[in-house]
């Protein structure tokens, strides 16, 4: 086989960024190791900033989320049992962000595919990317079969635990890692959401309250990496999250079965240069923030529009201005969004080793931040994400 680009990941950086190159006209392959319902079942991001929004209209895939998605702008944030403490980032900026799953997304992205009658092969098995600096080739078993795919460029769309980012070897590599010690525990339930999205700092730990739909839920709480699922039944779930989150809150949540439970751990990655001559990584095997900022799958999404931009300059222009600069362009953003998810964290989770220093630190921004619209403002612009460079 031969094509002008190989994908490797079919996550939403992999099927956006194949949606954008069919409509430019860029021949590719997507290639993704799991199934298409393992993806689907994945439940992960569920806050776009308005950017991606915006990106998404642009590429065409927003009918379903103008119709299905929630346009939001109040981020409450609990602190000391019952303060609460509201950013509304439409009234300070005039921006707002969209409540809209990931899942969704990906289903958009899928039929998209589907209807543009776009090559992704699932279930493509020891993937290899050969000869990245010079004319690269992707070999893959299909069907127990082995196959290469001959290309110009690659694409690493492959997550976190994919094979792209190590075909850069380690010599130019430099990776910069914070691991958190705790993880969230998440679950759906089929349940009205609070209106608003609600971070807390508790001492019992961070809790989250977020929505997919008007009936469907998505709540969070901070527990011990070493936790399994099995140790929280429901029960144990609903009693924990309630005692988190102010009681006049908690009255109003409605408990129900959980439709989905999973524990994520908490990790800031990066990992520099973002190309390594014709290989291009981007989204989670390039970068890993933790879930605290909402900004992981919106840094995916900002890699991709930088990307297929360079590719479609490329094959239409010749032009290679945005293929030299799009590392560093996406990068400039990446930290952007690194520091703001790592100081989010530390401000709103207790650490196992904190002392009463520490908590009398994070106490003091938790007050300046109810406090000082200035700082509201600069909060309010790095949750709903800066601008993308021209
Ligand atoms: P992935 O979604 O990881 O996709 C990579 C794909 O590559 C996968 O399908 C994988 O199967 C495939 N793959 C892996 N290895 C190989 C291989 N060797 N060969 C072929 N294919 C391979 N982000 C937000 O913006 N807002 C949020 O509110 C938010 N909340 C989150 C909550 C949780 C609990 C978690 C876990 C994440 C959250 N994120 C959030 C982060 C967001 O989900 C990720 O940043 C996003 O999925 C990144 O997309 P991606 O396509 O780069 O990577
Ligand atoms: C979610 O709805 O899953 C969600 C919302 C906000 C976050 C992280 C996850 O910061």
């Amino acid at each position: 086989m031969k094509t002008q680009v190989v994908i490797v990941g079919a996550g939403p950086a992999g099927t956006l960024l194949s949606h954008l190159l069919g409509r430019a006209g860029v021949s590719h392959v997507v290639l993704e190791q799991q199934s298409r319902d393992y993806v689907l079942a994945r439940i992960r991001a569920g806050v776009l900033e308005w950017g991606s929004v915006e990106i998404l209209r642009e590429a065409g895939l927003a009918e379903r989320m103008d119709r299905e998605g929630q346009v939001h702008d109040t981020i409450n944030i609990a602190w000391r049992g019952s303060e609460m403490l509201s950013i509304d980032s439409n009234e300070l900026l005039g921006r707002r962000m969209m409540a809209y799953g990931q899942t969704n997304i990906q289903e958009d992205l899928y039929e998209a595919a589907e209807a543009a009658g776009s090559t992704i092969i699932f279930e493509a098995a020891d993937v290899a990317i050969g000869n990245p600096t010079g004319r690269p080739y992707v070999t893959f078993s299909a069907n127990g079969v082995r196959e290469r795919i001959d290309c110009e460029f690659v694409a690493g769309c492959d997550g976190f635990h994919g094979v792209s980012r190590t075909a850069i070897p380690a010599s130019v590599r430099t990776e910069f890692e914070k691991i958190y010690p705790f993880g969230w525990l998440g679950i759906l339930s089929e349940t009205p959401p609070l209106p608003h999205l609600m971070y807390a700092n508790h001492e019992r730990g961070f809790a989250l309250c977020s929505m997919r739909n008007p009936m469907l839920s998505r709540y969070y709480v901070q527990c011990p990496l070493t936790d399994t699922i099995d140790e929280w039944p429901d029960d144990r779930f609903w009693t924990e999250l309630l005692a988190r989150i102010p009681a006049d809150k908690a009255a109003l949540i409605e408990t129900g079965p959980s439709i989905e439970k999973s524990i994520a751990p908490l990790r800031s990655f990066a990992a520099e240069p973002m190309r390594y001559g014709s290989l291009f990584l981007a989204g989670d095997a390039a970068h890993i923030v933790p879930p605290t900022g909402a900004k992981g799958l919106n840094l995916a999404i900002s890699d991709v529009h930088y990307l297929a931009r360079a590719f479609v300059e490329h094959y239409q222009r010749g032009d290679d201005g945005y293929l030299d600069s799009y590392s560093d362009m996406a990068l400039r953003r990446v930290w952007g969004a690194m520091r703001f998810s790592w100081s989010l964290t530390m401000l709103l989770h207790r650490f196992p080793d904190m002392s009463d220093f520490d908590q009398r630190a994070q106490e003091q921004e938790l007050y300046h931040l109810s406090t000082s619209q200035p700082a509201q403002i600069a909060f309010a612009e790095q949750y709903v994400g800066l601008p993308l460079e021209h």
